[in-house]
């Protein structure tokens, strides 16, 4: 089985290229940047990473990102996931990045942008490899920043597949980003948010409603309201489960009691994703394996879940066609 889902070709929806950041390239990027780490060795970073919640992974992934300074170590954080995801048969990443993580730490959009579009155009060209491009917007910070930030990315606008919205989700509602969304709209950009991960059915339904949203990233505690699972299914409307990320953030205990098997039974559009990889103990092969291990799934039942993707995935239909 293992071999099997290493070789499948798959398709990740969701995840957030500075939670790819693994430890080894922080201290390079450290060093290379002056840099002092809160950690005296690789190992020692490993370690703190025990979470007891959303904000408690936030604080060490802001940390964390605060090596990232000029555009050679946007690439180069981007570039070695793209490699070592297609490594493990990853075919296709849409990819959150935070904007506002950098520019409050001082890094310039153009710096940003010019690190993470040239690493896409090198794996796009080097690796059997696609990458969609999500900005992703903070949601504990104010929406007229987030507003702000939308606009100074015009010279990108053409260059993104979406926004998104995300870090922490509890007291921060879909609806507090209502004009941004709009906003995005009206650009042309497709939308996608974070909803009921650690946030209630609510937010999934406000997420639907208010920002019109082609995806809910996470979204498992739908199971938590009939109307919108009705919803979720009526509209099958994609939802990124990440399973490692929700046992290492304690929204699910273990593994085995995760609702993945659920929200399949209730016929909702279930994909799967790593979320953070370098923080939640592993990439989509390693969310591949965990649930063969934990749920029994047979062959046929990954390759359901990667051809949902495959359909929602943020790219050219032409590339749509040969994944299919
Ligand atoms: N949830 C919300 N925000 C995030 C996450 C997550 O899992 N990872 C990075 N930002
Ligand atoms: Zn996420």
């Amino acid at each position: 089985m293992q071999d099997f889902l290493r070789r499948l070709p798959k398709i990740e929806l969701h995840l957030h290229i500075e939670g790819s950041l693994e430890p080894e390239l922080m201290f390079a990027l450290a060093e290379r940047n002056s840099i002092t780490l809160p950690y005296a060795s690789v190992g020692e970073a490993k370690a703190a990473y025990q979470f007891k919640d959303l904000q408690g992974f936030l604080n060490l992934y802001y940390q964390g990102m605060n090596v990232l300074c000029h555009e050679q170590d946007f690439f180069d954080l981007a570039m070695d996931y793209f490699k070592r995801a297609s490594s493990e048969g990853v075919v296709h990443i849409d990819m959150h990045f935070d904007p506002q993580a950098h520019l409050q730490r001082g890094i310039a959009l153009d710096v940003v942008m010019a690190g993470l579009l040239r690493a896409k155009e090198e794996a796009e060209q080097t690796l059997d490899l696609s990458v969609g491009l999500i900005m992703a917007f903070l949601r504990d910070r104010p929406a007229d920043e987030a507003l702000q930030v939308l606009e100074q990315a015009a010279p990108y606008w053409k260059l993104l597949d979406a926004i998104g919205l995300d870090s922490a989700e509890r007291d921060h509602p879909p609806s507090k980003f209502v004009a941004v969304f709009n906003r995005a709209k009206e650009i042309g950009l497709a939308r996608v948010a974070h909803a009921g991960e650690e946030g209630p059915a609510a937010y999934i339904l406000e997420a639907l409603d208010m920002l019109d949203v082609c995806r809910i990233d996470h979204g498992i505690r739908c199971l938590e309201s009939d109307e919108v699972v009705d919803r979720l299914y009526e509209q099958q409307t994609v939802l990124t489960v990440c399973p490692l990320s929700n046992t290492s953030l304690k929204v699910v205990d273990e593994l085995i009691d995760h609702p993945l098997p659920a929200l399949l039974d209730k016929g909702l559009n279930v994909t799967i994703s790593s979320d953070d990889p370098a923080y939640f103990g592993g990439g989509l092969l390693a969310n591949h394996i965990a649930c063969a291990e934990a749920f029994g799934w047979d062959e046929d039942a990954f390759v359901e879940l990667n051809r949902n993707a495959i359909t929602e995935a943020f790219t050219s239909e032409s590339r749509r066609q040969e994944l299919l």
